[in-house]
């Protein structure tokens, strides 16, 4: 039961990711259009979103070990472009997700947009590739993992043959 907790994570991180890309597209939508409760509701729920995956991907890496990419030729070092990419801008996206927020919650909007406008492209670009690693892992390729996570691997092929 807690394994099958645990072999879920990576699909409810997944569903996270595309959750906070689509909260910001909307966001962005609503605020071009000037609702600003709804781009308001809109940003923390995206925010919300990044939380709850963080603390579940750390969760998951500190019970289950690294899970190795099994891809061979051309996609390899797509792979790992794309996950080095994403690791290093989503560390850099913390720091100005918080400020545009924190400007935003004491409503110095200009400062706030100044901000944001730099923020939203690089948090959108972190959700995206959030979702297309966790399909290239898992999904595309069999991922080969440790020894505690066979369960799920089993799960994963019954489900996503490839
Ligand atoms: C980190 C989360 C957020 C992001 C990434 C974000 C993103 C943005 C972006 C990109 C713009 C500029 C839109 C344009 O180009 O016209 C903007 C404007 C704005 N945002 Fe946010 N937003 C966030 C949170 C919030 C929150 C919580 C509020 C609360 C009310 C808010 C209120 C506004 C307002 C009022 C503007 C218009 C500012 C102006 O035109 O002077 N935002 N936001």
């Amino acid at each position: 039961m807690r394994m099958l907790g645990l072999a879920s994570l990576p699909a409810v991180n997944a569903t996270l990711n595309a959750a906070c890309t689509i909260l910001l597209i909307l966001g962005y939508a609503l605020i071009r259009r000037r609702r600003i409760l709804g781009h308001r509701i809109c940003m923390l729920s995206a925010f919300v979103c990044s939380v709850a995956f963080l603390v579940f991907y750390i969760y998951f890496h500190t019970h289950a070990g690294i899970i190795r990419f099994s891809g061979q030729g051309w996609i390899r070092p797509v792979y790992f472009v794309l996950l080095v990419s994403h690791t290093v801008l989503a560390v850099a996206t913390l720091p100005l997700v918080l400020m545009a927020l924190s400007l935003a919650l004491s409503e110095k909007f200009t400062r706030h947009r100044r901000i944001a406008r730099w923020t939203l492209p690089v948090w959108l670009y972190v959700s995206v590739t959030g979702v297309v690693i966790y399909w290239l892992l898992y999904i595309a390729y069999t991922p080969v993992g440790a020894p505690a996570l066979q369960s799920f691997l089993t799960f994963s092929l019954f489900w996503f043959p490839v």
